[in-house]
This record gives structure tokens, sequence and C-alpha cells, in this order.
């Protein structure tokens, strides 16, 4: 195991085990991965029985560090996927901007902190607007100040499924048909744009799409929404069509009943 990881879960149990203690300054952790806030939810979430333990990074990335845990140290394959935002490499800028523009998020956020929980809450309920229209993605769990825990997509010995960047396809039109009926739902069902749509942000699970990373997905009605749709759906056709698919940009907007101009400029930054 990643010795930072190993160190991590030990404060994580140092904690658990003095838990009676009245505050986290009494407890004399530290953590090279976890600033205290981080550790302090990872407590909490143990408390209360959704997490047992950490054993091992998933993937360590520029805004989230993405780790493993077991929800129960006596059950061998209760995996989670415990995605933990950074405080301090998050960019806030593109944060503020996509969560201003939601009319779910009618508050005016003034830390980064409470952004940040903003943020994480924000790929929460997206999730499981995602999963209740019965799209495959991942179960959402919970999610706590910028912790936010989801199944775990991998096999039963705690393999997670890679990316579609890192295990393409065997049958890369089979698998674009699959994702197209799972977008499909996406953006008409659950009526959600994705905003980061990519082989980095979808799994590959025995051959079957799982979409994953919509912290930044907006609501159909967000003023950016057709500009992201637009740019993701450009970056699907080139990235699947690098991997051998042959469907065209036409195809794709029939197959996802869509009535916009896929070759319009956009204005993103
Ligand atoms: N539920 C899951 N099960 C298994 N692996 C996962 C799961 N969620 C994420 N991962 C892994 O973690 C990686 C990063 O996750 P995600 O894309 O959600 O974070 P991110 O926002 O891209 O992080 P960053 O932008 O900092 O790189 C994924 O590419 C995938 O390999
Ligand atoms: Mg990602």
């Amino acid at each position: 195991m990643d010795p930072k990881i190993a160190k991590a879960d030990e404060d994580l149990q140092k904690l658990i085990s003095k838990k009676r203690l009245k505050s986290i300054e009494d407890r004399r952790v530290s953590s090279e991965i976890f600033d205290k806030q981080t550790l302090e939810t990872l407590y909490k979430l143990a408390n209360q029985n959704y997490l047992a333990i950490l054993n091992g990074a998933i993937s360590t990335g520029k805004e989230a560090n993405v780790l493993k845990g077991l929800k129960d140290d006596k059950i061998a394959d209760s995996y989670v996927a415990v995605k933990i935002y950074r405080i301090a490499t998050s960019d806030f800028k593109k944060m503020q901007y996509y969560i201003e523009g939601d009319p779910r998020f009618k508050i005016k956020l003034n830390n980064k902190r409470q952004l940040i929980t903003a943020w994480t809450s924000k790929e929460f309920r997206n999730l499981t607007r995602a999963y209740d229209a019965k799209i495959s993605v991942p179960e959402p769990i919970i999610a706590m100040n910028n912790v936010l825990l989801l199944e775990f997509i991998g096999d039963e010995i705690g393999n997670p499924a890679q990316t579609v960047r890192n295990q393409n396809p065997l049958d890369p039109d089979d698998f674009l048909d699959k994702l197209l009926i799972e977008l499909n739902k996406f953006i008409n069902k659950a009526n959600l744009v994705h905003g980061d749509l990519s082989t980095f942000n979808i799994l590959n699970k025995d051959e079957y799409p799982v979409i994953i990373d919509v912290s930044q997905s907006v609501v159909k009605d967000h003023p950016i929404a057709n500009d992201l749709l637009v740019r993701d759906l450009n970056t699907i056709h080139n990235e699947f069509k690098k991997l051998g698919a042959s469907i065209t940009l036409d195809e794709i907007k029939n197959k996802l009943n869509l009535d916009l101009d896929l070759n319009k400029d956009i204005y993103l930054n």
C-alpha cells in the first residue's frame, strides 16, 4: 500500500480509537494528505458506520484524491470509493462560476470551505439525480464537507475498473452505442449535461460504460448548458473516432434526440 495512505489510515484509526476525546486538537494526529477538517470528516463518517478502513489510493488528481475504503472491516468486500476534494488546490473560480449559474444553489458562498462543501454536495446531487434516472453511474452514498462516498466500481477483490482512456473498449462502436443509451437518459431524463465528458471520465466496467465525475455537471437550464453539451459530444465523437468507432456527429445527435447544431461556435473558458 502507498505509505501515505497507510499513514492516513493509521491517523483515522487513531481518531476512531480516541473518539471520546473532546476536540480534534486533543487527538494529536497529523497527516500528510489530509488536513484537520478532512480527517475530522472521515472520522465522523467512520463513527456513523459509513467507513471503517482506508486501504489504498485509486487516483491522485489535481483537485481530488479518490481512495478505496472498506465500509466494514469484518466484511471482506464491502468496498466504497472515497472522493476527497483538496481544499488547497481546487479551482475556486471555476467552482464559483458553475455554482452561481445553478438555480439549485441560490446562496452566496464567500469562503473556500463553503464553496468546496457546495461543490461536493453538487456532485452528490447530480449523481443522485442520474442514479435515480437509472443511469449507469456509481451509487451515491453520502456527502459530508469535502468528502463524497460512492459505490466502488470494480471487481470483488478490490481492483477498480479502469477508465476508457486506459482500457479501450474491445468493440468501440458497440461501447459507444451503450454510452449513447446512457447519455440519452442523462440528458433527456435526468435533464443534466455532464460538462467534462471524455474517456477519462467513463469507466470500462466489463465492457459497459459507467459515467463518473459529475461535480461540474449542470442542469439543462444553466446558461452554459448548451455550450457544454456541444463540447462534450464533440469530444466523445473525436475520441471514439480515434478508438476506431465509425459513428458520425449527426448520428450521435439523432440517437440523443437532440435539436441542436453540434458544429456551432461555443464560448467557454
Ligand atoms: N466510484 C469509483 N469506483 C472506482 N474508481 C473510481 C470511482 N470514482 C472515481 N474513480 C477513479 O478515480 C479517478 C478520479 O475520479 P474523478 O474523475 O471522479 O475525479 P477528478 O475530479 O477527475 O479528479 P481530478 O480532476 O483531481 O483528477 C477516476 O479516473 C477513476 O479512475
Ligand atoms: Mg475525472
